[in-house]
């Protein structure tokens, strides 16, 4: 019997649906030809559920999703729900509760897509970024008090533990080495302010270099200098391990020099237990059920959950179907609306790829 994956599916707000059906296209006839199966699990949280019963992610749905074997997301946010709701009360307690602690973002320049930067090829942008995706800022400790008055006082607090920082690194490594393109791991951060926490992912990055990863070439940049080097020179980089802030501000320059929200895709993983994938593209509420949304996030987002599952030849599969649709040159831009086609008729393009 073909080997069965469960599948959690939330289809989210706005164009999210739309994008994952594509995706889930792609994935059927993927799937046929390597001899696997998909079993999809339909869960309807987002706005709209919100907005009814005031329930984000309840925790009978952690519960059920630590039995699934993935989490295929397509996207949180509308505008009739106060920022900050949804973001915490699905996507990071997701994250956090699941303790998906790697947040992985291939950035990749494919053929015919359009980079803001000038004189920048496919062959130029080709990296990976690693967020460190369950600890800083983002874990919210601090608080604020004399709410309101001239005085108020608010903190926030970035707090890392070694453990913590070790398990990002060794992942970071690994990864490097599975890539073995240029064998380059380079931290960023801000150690020259950062003293405490700076030192100690410095410290982690290269005592775990000198002792196992001595075919890895260790390199550190600044966070503001690497904003710069992402527009100069993005070639430099191969694969980038970073905390949680500076991640999730880099990744975005990141996804707008490989095509932008459309092409850009990411994974929330633990790699012991259950990971989540998706566009990294927002909910784009004015172009719901229009089919102009652009799926290839979303379609890219389905190729990495396939190779975490360990299908990575099928993962693989996905990936040059995408580069096979794009070099067709039919598809004419990457932003909604201006594709030239409709989101349907991009997921049909690169299906047809498959076969
Ligand atoms: C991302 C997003 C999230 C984050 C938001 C929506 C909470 O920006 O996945 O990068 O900050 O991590
Ligand atoms: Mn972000």
């Amino acid at each position: 019997m073909a080997k069965t994956y469960n599948i959690a599916q939330v289809g989210g707000d706005g164009t999210g649906p739309e994008v994952l059906a594509e995706g889930i296209k792609v994935i059927g006839e993927v799937q046929k030809k390597y001899g696997f199966k998909l079993n999809y699990t339909k869960y309807d949280f987002g706005a709209e559920r919100y907005l009814k019963t005031g329930e984000t992610l309840p925790d009978s749905a952690i519960e059920e999703f630590r039995k699934q074997d993935a989490i295929y997301l397509g996207a949180i946010g509308h505008p009739d729900v106060k920022p900050g709701i949804l973001e915490l009360g699905i996507l990071l307690k997701a994250r956090f509760k699941l303790d998906q602690y790697i947040n992985l973002r291939p950035v990749k320049l494919f053929p015919n897509v359009e980079t803001p930067l000038k004189d920048k090829k496919p062959e130029d942008i080709d990296f990976v970024v690693i967020r460190e995706n369950s600890g800083g800022i983002y874990t919210g400790i601090g608080g604020a008090t004399m709410v309101g008055t001239q005085n108020e006082i608010a903190t926030q607090v970035m707090t890392y533990s070694r453990p913590i920082v070790d398990r990002c690194m060794k992942y970071a490594y690994d990864l490097t080495r599975k890539r073995n393109k240029k064998k380059m791991l380079t931290l960023v951060h801000k150690s020259n302010v950062l003293t405490h926490c700076g030192d100690l992912w410095v410290r982690a990055h290269k005592e775990m270099g000198d002792r196992d990863y001595k075919d890895i070439k260790q390199d550190y940049n600044h966070v503001d200098a690497t904003t710069m080097w992402f527009v100069k020179q993005p070639e430099y980089y191969d694969v980038i391990v970073t905390e949680n802030l500076f991640g999730d501000i880099i990744t975005d320059l990141a996804a707008i020099i490989q095509g932008g929200l459309g092409v850009a895709a990411g994974g929330n993983l633990n790699p012991e237990g259950v990971s989540m994938f998706e566009p990294m593209g927002g909910s784009a509420p004015k172009y719901t059920g229009k089919n102009v949304i652009n799926p290839i996030a979303a379609i890219m987002a389905g190729g990495m959950m396939l190779d975490s599952l360990g299908e990575e030849k099928a993962g693989q599969a996905v990936e040059k179907a995408v580069v096979a649709a794009l070099t067709t040159g039919k598809i004419k831009s990457m932003a909604a609306g201006r594709m030239g086609m409709g989101t349907r008729e991009v997921g049909d393009l690169i299906t047809s790829f498959i076969k």
